[in-house]
C-alpha cells in the first residue's frame, strides 16, 4: 500500500496523536546532575565555560541535591575539587576527603534519600600533574618520557572507591580507564564488606575534546600532555565493544558511556550486545556548546535540549549524566 491510501502524515496530526505513538519517553528519573564539591562554606563559584554550572561547598551541594530530589532526578554524581593536590592523588580517598564530606553530608539530608549518590572514581582531580593515575618518569632532561603506570594506580583507585562506599555513596563510578580496575575495585570493595555496593563503570570513554569545559569546572587539565594513552581513540568502535566485554566480566553491574552525542552509534551498539543498564553521559562540551548557541540567540533553548537528550535515549541509554537535568526536569514535569 503506498500514497495516496498510506498518509505518514494522518498520525502526526494532534498532540494526542503523536504522544499515544511516541516511541521513546524521557523522565526527570532518567536524569542524572554531576555535582562538583569544592572546599569552603556558602561557595557557589560559577564555572565560566559552563553557564548555570558551580563549584560547590558540601552545604551548597546538599541545597542542590535537595532540588534534584524535589525535581524528581534520578540521581548526582559527585566530582571533588580538594584543598591541596599531589602527586598520588591522596585526597581522592581521604577519610576526610571532599567528596567524602559531602557524601556523609548528602546521607544526613531526608529529601536526598530519593536520589542515587553517585561517586566518581578517578584521580585526575587530585593529582598535581592532572592525569588520572600514578605518572612514572623514565629519562632525564628534553628526553624524559612520562607513562601513567596502569597497575600502580589500580590500588589507589580501590582505595578510593572503597573509601567513597564507606562515606555514603549507593554507587561507584570509575573514569580512569586503567584496565582491570573494575575487578580490583569489586574485589577491594568486597573484601571491605560492601558487596552490596555497585559499579557503574564508565567502560566506552574516549579521548575527546568534548571534556575541555569539565576540566576548567574540576581543574584537572593535564598538566602535560594528554590522555590518549588511556582514553580510547574517536574512530574505534569495536575496541568500545571489547572494554564493555572486559568490564562486565569484571563485575561492571551498569555501564557509562561517553561522550554521547558524537558517540551515540556507539550507544546503540552497546545496546544490542549487553543487557546491563546503560548510561551515557552528555559531557561538558556538549553542554557548553549547546549553550553558546542559545546565547547567540541561534536554537531554541528548550527545545535543543530536550531534542538532545531525546536522541541519547532512542539510541538505547537508560539513563543520561547531565548539566541539564535540572532544567530538562522543570519542562518534563
Ligand atoms: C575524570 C572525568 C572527566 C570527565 C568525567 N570524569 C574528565 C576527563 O577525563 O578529562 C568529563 C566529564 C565532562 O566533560 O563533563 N577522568
Amino acid at each position: 500500500m503506498t500514497f495516496p491510501a498510506q498518509r505518514m502524515r494522518r498520525m502526526r496530526r494532534t498532540e494526542p496523536l503523536r504522544a499515544l505513538v511516541r516511541e521513546t519517553a524521557l523522565e526527570p528519573g532518567d536524569l542524572i546532575y554531576p555535582l562538583f564539591i569544592c572546599p569552603g562554606k556558602g561557595v557557589r563559584n560559577p564555572v565560566g565555560s559552563m553557564p548555570g554550572v558551580f563549584n560547590l561547598s558540601v552545604d551548597e551541594a546538599v541545597r542542590e541535591a535537595e532540588e534534584a530530589a524535589q525535581l524528581g532526578l534520578g540521581g548526582v554524581l559527585l566530582f571533588g575539587l580538594p584543598e591541596t593536590k599531589d602527586d598520588e592523588g591522596t585526597g581522592a580517598w581521604e577519610e576526610n576527603g571532599i567528596v567524602q564530606q559531602a557524601l556523609a553530608a548528602l546521607k544526613q539530608s531526608p529529601a536526598a534519600k530519593k536520589l542515587v549518590l553517585i561517586a566518581d572514581v578517578c584521580l585526575c582531580e587530585y593529582t598535581s600533574h592532572g592525569h588520572c593515575g600514578v605518572v612514572v618518569k623514565s629519562g632525564d632532561g628534553p628526553d624524559a618520557n612520562f607513562d601513567v603506570a596502569n597497575d600502580p594506580t589500580l590500588e589507589i583507585l580501590a582505595r578510593t572507591a572503597v573509601s567513597q562506599a564507606k562515606a555514603g555513596a549507593d554507587v561507584v563510578a570509575p573514569s580512569d580507564m586503567m584496565d582491570g580496575r573494575v575487578g580490583a575495585i569489586r574485589k577491594a570493595l568486597d573484601a571491605a564488606g560492601l558487596a552490596q555496593t555497585p559499579i557503574l563503570s564508565y567502560a566506552s570513554k574516549f579521548a575527546s575534546a568534548f571534556y575541555g569545559p569539565f576540566r576548567e569546572a574540576a581543574g584537572s587539565a593535564p598538566q602535560f600532555g594528554d590522555r590518549r594513552s588511556y582514553q580510547m581513540d574517536g574512530a574505534n568502535l569495536r575496541e568500545a565493544m571489547r572494554e564493555i566485554d572486559l568490564d562486565i566480566e569484571e563485575g561492571a553491574d551498569m555501564i557509562l558511556m561517553k561522550p554521547a552525542m558524537p558517540y551515540l552509534d556507539v550507544v546503540r551498539a552497546a545496546r544490542q550486545r549487553v543487557e546491563v543498564p546503560i548510561g551515557a553521559y552528555q559531557v561538558s562540551g556538549e553542554y557548553s556548546m549547546l549553550h553558546a548557541a542559545f546565547e547567540k540567540g541561534w536554537l531554541d533553548p528548550n527545545r535543543a535540549m530536550i531534542e538532545s537528550l531525546l536522541s541519547i535515549r532512542r539510541a538505547g541509554a537508560d539513563f543520561i549524566v547531565t548539566y541539564f537535568a535540572k532544567e530538562a526536569a522543570k519542562l518534563l514535569r
